[in-house]
């Protein structure tokens, strides 16, 4: 078994093939993400609203990141381990590499964060460390009490072209992959065919590199209402293993998302 490098997701948007990418924040889950050809796990920071219940991904502390961290990768073998840099754990280059520095020693293979232009100097000197960066752009968690809540962004002209330039702004700072959360279908595509580097769409259509759901959402455990670009995929098969190779068969085939999980 050759374990995927940070080049190898590079190659795949190159020969067009799908990147699976889904959350994951212990050993058992991780282990049956990797068994079932996922080829990236995020060790999400939406654990602080699926395994710790809060509201919002605000509360989720380095420490909580480091710990749930070292659970994943003791399940990984495969796949790529990338860990959300937490809310307020990146402002400025030297925090930055502290905290990167910590996840990494917890198993990380590559650090993701939020914002575009803004983190520019933040992504060169991670990436300067030999860091693997992953980027972040459209609906941002982290950002929602100063957005007033999570919208759909970049619906207009204007915001499109912004969240474009941010995009060209993470690559040329020297991030390896970029996820895309909830912009219009139409801009995914449009940024996904701009860039050298893969995009990871969750809500943001069928064109990106690849795709990625939070884990506990597409098994139908989140509590309440099902995000519209989520899909149950335990509905009709008969245990947790089967869904996730069913996700990854049709993230694959290019049959999730479709029209109707995208905006
Ligand atoms: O925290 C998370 O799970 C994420 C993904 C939804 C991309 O950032
Ligand atoms: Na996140």
């Amino acid at each position: 078994l050759k374990a995927l490098t940070i080049p190898d997701l590079a190659e795949m948007k190159a020969n067009d093939k799908k990147i699976v990418a889904l959350t994951a924040y212990d050993a058992s889950f991780a282990r049956i993400l990797d068994e079932a050809g996922v080829d990236l796990v995020l060790v999400g920071d939406s654990l602080g609203m699926v395994v710790q219940g809060q509201p919002t991904t605000l509360p989720v502390t380095l420490s909580d990141m480091v710990y749930h961290t070292r659970c994943a990768a003791r399940g990984v073998r495969r796949a790529i381990l990338a860990v959300d840099m937490p809310f307020a754990s990146y402002s400025g280059p030297a925090q930055a590499i502290d905290s990167a520095a910590r996840l990494i020693r917890a198993g990380a293979h590559m650090v993701k964060l939020e914002g575009g232009q803004k983190r520019a100097e933040t992504v060169r000197a991670l990436v300067e460390q030999s860091i693997p960066v992953c980027g972040h752009l459209g609906l941002l968690p982290q950002s929602v009490h100063q957005v007033g809540g999570y919208l759909v962004q970049g619906k207009d002209e204007k915001a499109a072209q912004a969240i474009l330039q941010d995009a060209i702004v993470l690559q040329e700072a020297g991030a390896s992959l970029l996820v895309l959360e909830c912009v219009p279908a139409t801009l995914a595509a449009e940024i996904t065919a701009a860039l050298d580097i893969p995009t990871i769409g969750i809500g943001a259509g069928p064109d990106c590199s690849g795709q990625i759901l939070v884990l506990y959402d597409m098994l139908g455990i989140t509590p309440g209402k099902r995000p519209r670009f989520s899909r149950n995929f335990l509905q009709g098969v008969e245990d947790i293993p089967s869904a996730i190779r069913a996700y990854v068969e049709d993230v694959r085939a290019g049959r999730f998302p479709t029209s109707e999980h995208s905006f």
